[in-house]
């Protein structure tokens, strides 16, 4: 077997810099804020830290809109302050990916303001701009944050394409210019020490170039056209130039955002031999709670689709590729109020989604907060969400007659701010966060979940992802082995076995507030406990006694 690359027995820590911690008290998270928890960061026996972006921004997507890759946002610190983040990282025998936003830039961008100014401009190529159709859009596209794809800009009487938010121009990959601008500012960062980049919404990067008319979606003129500019075979092109004029010179490691994959574009993409990324995020993994890829149309968890899902990418990926594990990130809801029983049984819940994930093949990557068991926020006002994506669906929805009642309770299961409420820190004001007002409304529980006092209990969320972190690596069935899922139907069971040439594992979870009995496979009966969410198992005659929400995990050498 081929020995594991570095970042195949590591663990990645994801911060939303902006909820992270603020240092000068202007109630935003920032750099020098990152600096000085650095300890706490190490402390969870992670290996790498991804941060989203802290360019400059007008923040009109959460920072995923730059508009100046070199510099960072004043908001953040200045580039002093990045390096010294960077260096306490690397101090610490961690490494730091940046979040790399190659789709589009902000309208606010210098390239982009010289293509609105002339169309002669040669930054006027930049960029996806065509001329309307019959008085209209060039297509009926839908952006991925509602309404059209296409902006007028009356001044050049043209549309210009923005898949994500109209302050997201995207770029045009087909210009070798544009290819050029962003090999160099990987070159920037990569002189600047980072060792390795998340490359955001990356498979986008090829759009069939006469745009065709979709389908529209229920409801509207428009519809989704992901079939013409998601995982065309033209961006495998543009992953190799990345590969080979950086990552693989400059020896970094990439992890990729990529939706709507099918198996052959996965191994595709990853397949080491292939040599263009190394990791993939497919980020519609967690979509087996909702209708299709609507996530303000919930539907209660299906565990045997969750199952079915990721036994899927198990396989397809088994050396073929590499998987970032994931149950949750500035994307999402709270894993814990998603997945688990946050009313009544928080902590445990929270170790389960740990237990459940973690043991899978793929590097863990854990969301801020998640290794305390934080939770949705719950605001009880409309005006407390500050996502593009969570207001432009609530305007939808309410010019579509519906209730303010009814998108509040959506927002607070479902908008992508549950996730970015403030880190709670302690139980002081503002969950220690900041000592100004902060930009984001904590989350109320936070005198009971936070950072300080589950440091200090044995029994904590924060303590069980430390231990997990710390059994699990370099065990050579969790890096090498092939995974089996059994009990594929049962609706409140989710179980696997891991195995390698030398070991296996088996790792067990009751998702439900049930007692279960389940029958361990005979191969498991003498099988050494590797960790628990409550104390010893119960197991007689090889059958574990469950108890609500319990997880554990068992391992023998062959
Ligand atoms: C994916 C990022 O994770 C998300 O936050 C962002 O809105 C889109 N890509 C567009 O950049």
């Amino acid at each position: 077997m081929e020995k594991a690359k570095w970042w195949q027995d590591a663990a990645v820590y994801q911060i939303y810099p902006r909820s992270f911690y603020d240092s000068n008290g202007d109630g935003t998270g920032d750099l020098r804020g990152i600096t000085e928890k650095l300890d706490y960061i190490a402390s969870l026996g992670v290996d790498v830290i991804w941060s989203s972006p802290f360019f400059v921004s007008p923040w009109a997507d959460g920072g995923y809109d730059v508009a100046d890759y070199r510099n960072i946002d004043p908001a953040f610190g200045t580039m002093e302050d990045f390096e010294e983040m960077i260096a306490g990282i690397h101090k610490r025998g961690m490494k730091f990916m940046m979040d790399f936003v190659g789709n589009h830039t902000s309208d606010e961008h210098a390239w982009f303001q010289a293509a609105l100014s002339d169309k002669n401009s040669p930054y006027h190529d930049y960029y996806i701009f065509r001329k309307g159709k019959d008085g209209k859009e060039p297509s009926n596209w839908a952006s991925i944050f509602g309404g059209s794809a296409w902006e007028y800009v009356p001044e050049l009487d043209e549309y210009y394409l923005h898949l994500f938010a109209k302050k997201q121009p995207d770029l045009n990959w087909e210009n070798p210019a544009v290819v050029k601008e962003v090999l160099d500012i990987l070159h920037f960062w990569a002189d600047k020490g980072v060792d390795g980049y998340r490359l955001d919404a990356i498979n986008y990067l090829y759009k069939e170039p006469d745009f065709p008319d979709v389908e529209p979606m229920p409801g509207s003129i428009y519809g989704f056209a992901t079939e013409h500019y998601a995982n065309k075979p033209k961006v495998h092109e543009h992953f190799r130039t990345l590969h080979d004029k950086v990552m693989a010179p400059r020896g970094l490691t990439t992890v990729a955002e990529v939706a709507y994959l099918n198996e052959e574009t996965a191994r595709g993409y990853a397949d080491p031999a292939r040599g263009e990324l190394d990791a993939l995020y497919p980020f519609d993994l967690l979509n087996v709670d909702q209708d299709g890829y609507d996530k303000f149309s919930p539907l209660p968890l299906d565990l045997p689709k969750l199952k079915k899902a990721l036994s899927h990418w198990q396989g397809v990926m088994h050396d073929h590729g590499w998987l970032a594990l994931f149950i949750g990130n500035h994307d999402q809801p709270r894993a814990l109020s998603r997945f688990g029983d946050e009313e009544h049984y928080p902590a445990r819940s929270a170790k389960l989604l740990a237990n459940a994930m973690y043991f899978l093949q793929g590097t863990p990557y854990i969301y801020q907060g998640d290794e305390l068991g934080m939770t949705n926020p719950h605001y009880d006002s409309l005006s407390r969400f500050r996502d593009v994506e969570a207001i432009n669906a609530l305007n939808e929805g309410l010019a579509r007659g519906e209730s303010e009642e009814h998108w509040l309770r959506l927002l607070n299961d479902r908008s992508r701010d549950g996730g970015r409420a403030p880190f709670s820190w302690s139980s002081e004001d503002n969950a220690g966060f900041t000592k100004g007002t902060p930009w984001m409304d904590p989350c109320a529980n936070f005198k009971d979940i936070n950072a300080e006092a589950e440091d200090k209990d044995p029994d904590s969320v924060l303590n069980f992802y430390r231990r997990l972190l710390k059994v699990r690596k370099g065990l050579s069935s969790v890096i090498y082995g092939d995974t089996e899922f059994l009990e594929m139907e049962d609706p409140e069971l989710m179980v696997y076995k891991r195995g390698s040439d030398d070991e296996m594992l088996i790792s067990v979870n009751n998702f439900s507030g049930n007692e279960r009995s389940y029958k361990l496979p005979e191969d498991f009966e003498d099988a050494k406990l590797l960790i628990s969410n409550c104390g010893d198992p119960v197991i007689k005659d090889g059958k574990a006694e469950l108890r609500p929400w319990e997880a554990f995990t068992l391992i023998k050498s062959k």
